[in-house]
């Protein structure tokens, strides 16, 4: 067997891996596994590219090589050992970056190497020139619009910017005008590719990604994150057509598709369609929800609070990311122990965009051995809380503001939340009254049936363990 035929065969069972890693991250028992069949792919992908590689480089060519790989895999490493869950989204998001420049600068290549020379004998046969040069201005506007949508991301869920969308006049004109400038550049690149040209699309496509992104609310951002995902992805497939590489083709098709699912799936959970989610419609039209007089709030102890506890009949937990951010999950595990013991029926209430990114809140509760059959989504839950004793919502915010459902006009409203003012009595942890994520202000604080228990969600509910 040639060199080239065990590469191609090794790819193929570098895809194969990637599906079941795909197959495997879709259930959080077989995560693992998941995880564990995505790096084999990715190593056997890596060895046949680098052996292939190695038959037309020159010694150079492979210290280089050799040298990225390491540089690389140290920072990776590094990374992945310090970030903490509640820092992934933006991890993931810087990361997509840098597939989107990968892009950019793949393309850049593909037209030096072949466009930018007339004449010469080159890698691309005269008559399939004008496809070359189609594959090279789709892949930079593909990378280039990803690349700094995914800086903006990147920004907003670490909190360097403000995740406010940004509102210009006319924002969705300037959004179909980049694409009509797109396409006409498009076609004037394949009939007569130049530098120029090429450079103007790629400036349109980094301020078009960089607009889009810094116009989507802070309640949108856990679409945008799975739709960058998504677009990493083509970014990528349109880097395997440019480098003919088959495996990044399939492999970028993958992680578009599974991407665009995912935006799908997330759209539906927060009832917003996808279009209006990628044309910035969710976060903008807010009422001044920062002006109206809500009331009083009413506190309570952690004394009182396990006194509440021990006379219910029922309690639901609903868990957000103060629960992450605080690392509560141990003590809230240990806390449904002790009432289950005291024969008080304990179960869990997640929303599906509860946290900082998908499944985030059955991670940390599956870590801290919570059992899987008290712990059910939004929809299992959400007509039970009439018959509910006591509600505690720790650390989570806009997943369970009523202003979704009552104010048409609030940021999030049409979102799914989960219905806890419904309960007998709901107890809300948090340090303060700020706002959540989408930096909009919760009248269940206000309720009669709720009180606020001020402080961190690990020291409080280690407060109401110690009161039990
Ligand atoms: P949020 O609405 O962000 O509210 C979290 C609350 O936790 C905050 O109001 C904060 O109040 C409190 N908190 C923070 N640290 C705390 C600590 N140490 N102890 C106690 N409380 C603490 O969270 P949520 O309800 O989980 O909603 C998720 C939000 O994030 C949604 O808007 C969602 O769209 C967005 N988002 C979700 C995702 C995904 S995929 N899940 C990705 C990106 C964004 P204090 O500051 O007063 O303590």
């Amino acid at each position: 067997m040639s060199v080239e035929s065990a590469v191609q065969a090794a790819y193929v069972v570098a895809a194969l891996l990637f599906i079941l890693s795909l197959a495997g991250l879709s259930r959080h028992e077989s995560a693992r596994a998941g995880n564990a069949f995505g790096m084999a792919g990715m190593a056997v992908a890596l060895a046949a590219t680098v052996t292939l590689a190695a038959r037309s480089s020159s010694g150079t060519g492979l210290a280089l090589l050799a040298g990225a790989m390491g540089v690389g895999a140290a920072i990776g490493l590094w990374r992945a050992r310090l970030v903490q869950m509640t820092g992934m989204p933006e991890l993931i998001a810087i990361l997509h970056s840098f597939v989107g420049l990968a892009a950019v600068l793949v393309g850049w290549n593909g037209y030096l190497s072949v466009e930018a020379r007339p004449g010469e004998q080159t890698e691309v046969a005269p008559g399939l020139l004008g496809i070359h040069s189609a594959e090279v201005v789709i892949g930079v506007f593909i990378g280039a619009v990803t690349f700094t949508g995914s800086i903006v991301a990147f920004l907003k869920l670490s909190a360097r910017i403000r995740s406010n969308p940004l509102v210009l006049p006319g924002r969705n004109l300037l959004n179909l005008g980049a694409l009509a400038a797109f396409a006409v550049l498009t076609v004037l690149f394949v009939l007569e590719p130049g530098l120029g040209l090429l450079a103007a699309v790629t400036v349109l496509a980094l301020a078009l990604g960089w607009h889009l992104v810094a116009s989507i609310g802070g309640g949108d951002m856990p679409v945008v994150v799975s739709m960058l995902n998504s677009y990493s992805g083509w970014a990528a497939a349109a880097s395997g057509f440019l480098l003919g590489n088959d495996l990044l083709i399939v492999t970028g098709a993958l992680v578009g598709s599974s991407g665009a699912y995912l935006s799908y799936v997330m759209c539906r959970a927060m009832n917003r369609s996808f279009l209006s989610v990628i044309a910035g419609g969710f976060g903008n039209e807010g009422s001044a929800a920062g002006d109206v007089d809500h009331g009083e709030h009413r506190e309570i102890s952690a004394a009182d609070t396990a006194q509440l506890l021990k006379e219910a009949t029922s309690v639901v937990i609903t868990p957000g990311y103060g629960m992450a951010v605080a690392q509560a999950q141990y003590p809230v595990a240990e806390l449904t122990r002790r009432l289950r013991e005291l024969g008080v029926p304990v179960r869990f209430g997640i929303h599906p965009v509860a946290g900082r990114l998908p499944g985030h809140m059955n991670v940390l509760l599956a870590e801290a051995k919570v059992p899987y059959d008290v712990v059910l989504e939004m929809d299992e839950i959400n007509d039970d809380f009439p018959d509910t004793s006591v509600v505690l919502v720790i650390g989570a915010n806009d997943t369970v503001n009523p202003a979704a459902l009552d104010d048409p006009g609030s940021p999030i409203a049409g979102m799914p939340v989960l219905h806890v003012w419904e309960a007998e009595d709901v107890v809300v942890f948090k340090r303060s009254m700020n706002t959540g994520y989408a930096g909009v202000q919760n009248p269940l604080f206000f309720r009669s049936n709720s009180a606020m228990l001020f402080g961190d969600a690990k020291e409080r509910v280690e407060d109401i363990l110690r009161a039990l």
